[in-house]
C-alpha cells in the first residue's frame, strides 16, 4: 500500500478494489472457498488480512494499491478514460487492472500521435506531485521535423524566453540536440499542453513525429511498443 504501513483489509474489499469482481461477486467467490490466507482457506468475506498473505485460486493477489506502471505507448491510443476519444491506453493493460478502484490513470498525457514512455499509477498523491507545475523533472523527446532547422532554435529554446500562444509565462529553458537538420532531441522540464509541437510551431516548423524516450532516469529499456512493466518504487526514490 503506497509508502505507508500496510494495514489489514476485508477480503471482499481486497478482491473488489483489485478488480477481481464486484462486491457481491467477491463475497460469493470467497464463500465458495477460492481464497486462502497464509495458506488456510477462509470463507468469511469480512475476514481481515494483509494483502501479501492472501491468495486467490492458489495465486498471490495482484500488486496492491500504489502500483506504478511504465508503458511504451504506441501511436494512435489516447491518454483518457473517455472511450469516445478512441482506443484508450488502459485497454493495453490486463482487464483486471482496468477494473481497479482506485483506478489507474496516466501521469500526465502523451498526445494520440505521440509514442513512448508513459507512467501510470493508482496513487493519487504521486499523480498530483508529478503533474504539479512546480515539478521540473527532465523529459526527453525525439523529434522529426517537417522542414530543416533555421539554425537559431538551440539558442531560442535555451533562453527561457519563448512565449507560446495563449500562455502567460515563457517556456523554461529547454535543451535542443541536433542530430541532422530534420531530426533533434529536445529536453524539457515542464508539461504544458502539446508543448513540444507548440515550441516548434513558434519557430516556424512542424513536428511530424514525436517519441518520448526518457523521464528523469527512467527509460524504456527493451520494452516494445504497447508493452509495459511494473516499477519498483524503491528503485526510484528521487522520482517516485
Ligand atoms: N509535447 C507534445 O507536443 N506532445 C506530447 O505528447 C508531449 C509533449
Amino acid at each position: 500500500m503506497k509508502n505507508s504501513k500496510p494495514s489489514k483489509q476485508r477480503l471482499d474489499q481486497l478482491l473488489t478494489s483489485l478488480g477481481y469482481a464486484s462486491r457481491s461477486e467477491s463475497k460469493k467467490l470467497i464463500s465458495s472457498g477460492l481464497v486462502t490466507v497464509d495458506g488456510k482457506c477462509i470463507t468469511k468475506p469480512d475476514f481481515k488480512a494483509f494483502h501479501h498473505d492472501v491468495a486467490f485460486g492458489g495465486e498471490p493477489l495482484d500488486v496492491c494499491e500504489g502500483i506504478v506502471i511504465l508503458m511504451n505507448k504506441p501511436l494512435g491510443v489516447v491518454c483518457s478514460h473517455d472511450d469516445g476519444e478512441g482506443k484508450l491506453v488502459y485497454s493495453l493493460l490486463p482487464l483486471r487492472w482496468q477494473k481497479r478502484d482506485p483506478k489507474i490513470s496516466t501521469i500526465g498525457r502523451l498526445d494520440k500521435e505521440t509514442s513512448g514512455l508513459l507512467l501510470l499509477t493508482d496513487d493519487g498523491q504521486l499523480l498530483h506531485r508529478l503533474t504539479s507545475p512546480k515539478y521540473h523533472i527532465p523529459k526527453l523527446y525525439e523529434v522529426t521535423l517537417d522542414r530543416p532547422l533555421n539554425g537559431n532554435e538551440t539558442d531560442i529554446f535555451a533562453a527561457g524566453t519563448l512565449m507560446l500562444n495563449g500562455e502567460k509565462s515563457p517556456c523554461l529553458p529547454a535543451k535542443l540536440i541536433i542530430i541532422d537538420d530534420t531530426h533533434v532531441t529536445l529536453e524539457i522540464t515542464e508539461g504544458r499542453y502539446h508543448q513540444v509541437r507548440r515550441m516548434f510551431a513558434a519557430v516556424g516548423n512542424h513536428v511530424t513525429a514525436l517519441h518520448r524516450s526518457r523521464i528523469g532516469d527512467l527509460t524504456l529499456g527493451d520494452l516494445m511498443s504497447g508493452e509495459y512493466r511494473l516499477l519498483e518504487r524503491k528503485n526510484f526514490p528521487e522520482l517516485l
